[in-house]
This record gives C-alpha cells, structure tokens and sequence, in this order.
C-alpha cells in the first residue's frame, strides 16, 4: 500500500477512535447533567421551599431514572486517557461495586416511583435515600 495512503488511514483510525472515547465521555456527564437539573427542582420542593406538587415530582424522577439506567454502559472496558473526564480509575479496578451503586441508584429511584408519594412527609425521606447516592458514589468513583 501506499505509505501516504497508510499513514492517512492511520490518522483517520485513531481520530475516530478518540472520538468514540469523547462521545462515552459526553454521554455520561449530559446523564449526569440531567441527574443535576432534576435535583434542581427536588430539592426545593423537598426542603418545603416550593409547593409540592407530586406530577412535577414524578416527571423530574422519571428524568432521573432515564439518565441513570444506562449510565453503566457509558463506561468502557478499558479506561480512557482523556483530559475531559472525572472519572476516578476506581470504577474499572472495581467495575462491580461500580455497577451495584448505579444499580442502587437507580433500584432507590424506582422506589419512590413505584410509591407515587402524594405528599412532602411520604416524599422526603424518599428524596433522601436517592442524593445520598450523590456523594457515596463520586467519593469513590469520581476525582476532582
Ligand atoms: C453510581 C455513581 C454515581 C452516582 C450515584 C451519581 N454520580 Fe454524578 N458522577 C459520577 C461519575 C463517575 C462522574 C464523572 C463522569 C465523567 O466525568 O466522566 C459524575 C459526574 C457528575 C457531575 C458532573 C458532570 C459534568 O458535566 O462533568 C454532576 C453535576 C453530577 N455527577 C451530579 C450528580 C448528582 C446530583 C447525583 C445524585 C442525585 C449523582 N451525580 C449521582 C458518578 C455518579
């Protein structure tokens, strides 16, 4: 083959792969992002700041839940090296405790889901089984 046409090809093989690698990277923190927006608007209502209102409740679980289902599969088999990303090396030296915190993440959404709470009192205690998912995960799995 042609040397040019190789080296060419090459470049074209590797900068589709970086791309791949940036694309797993957007997905997971525009999930993330989304995770934030829909706590944005719980996290008055939870702390009695805003009315309660439960359709907006459910609609901004529901956002949740869809963010966090396939967030695992954003995650390669192999790290990247990538300057764009906070994820800590943890989740691929412990890729199963990894995937069982999304897994309670997403099991503690469901739960309040599923319970439909109609009130601040049925709702609240709910909300904050969810955000201690927040902190317990990006303090092991994410790096500032
Ligand atoms: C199961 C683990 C896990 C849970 C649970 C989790 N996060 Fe994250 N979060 C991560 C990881 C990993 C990153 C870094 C991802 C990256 O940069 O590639 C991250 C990044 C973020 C970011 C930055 C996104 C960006 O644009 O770079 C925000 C905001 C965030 N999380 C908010 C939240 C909030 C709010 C909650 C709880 C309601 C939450 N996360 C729950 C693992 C988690």
């Amino acid at each position: 083959m042609n040397r040019i046409l190789f080296t060419v090809l090459i470049y074209v093989f590797s900068l589709s792969f970086i791309y791949a690698e940036d694309d797993n990277i957007k997905k997971r923190q525009n999930a993330m992002q989304q995770v934030r927006e829909s706590v944005k608007v719980l996290f008055p209502i939870s702390k009695g700041k805003s009315d309660y209102d439960d359709f907006l409740v459910i609609s901004m679980l529901e956002q949740m839940l869809d963010a966090a289902k396939p967030y695992a599969s954003y995650f390669p088999n192999e790290q990247e090296v990538s300057p764009n990303t906070e994820a800590a090396e943890t989740i691929w030296t412990d890729r199963s405790g990894f995937n069982n915190s999304v897994l309670k993440f997403v099991n503690d959404i469901e739960f309040a889901l599923n319970a439909e709470p109609e009130s601040l009192d049925d709702f609240k205690p709910m909300f904050s089984k969810i955000t201690e998912n927040c902190q317990s995960c990006h303090q092991v799995y994410r790096t500032k």
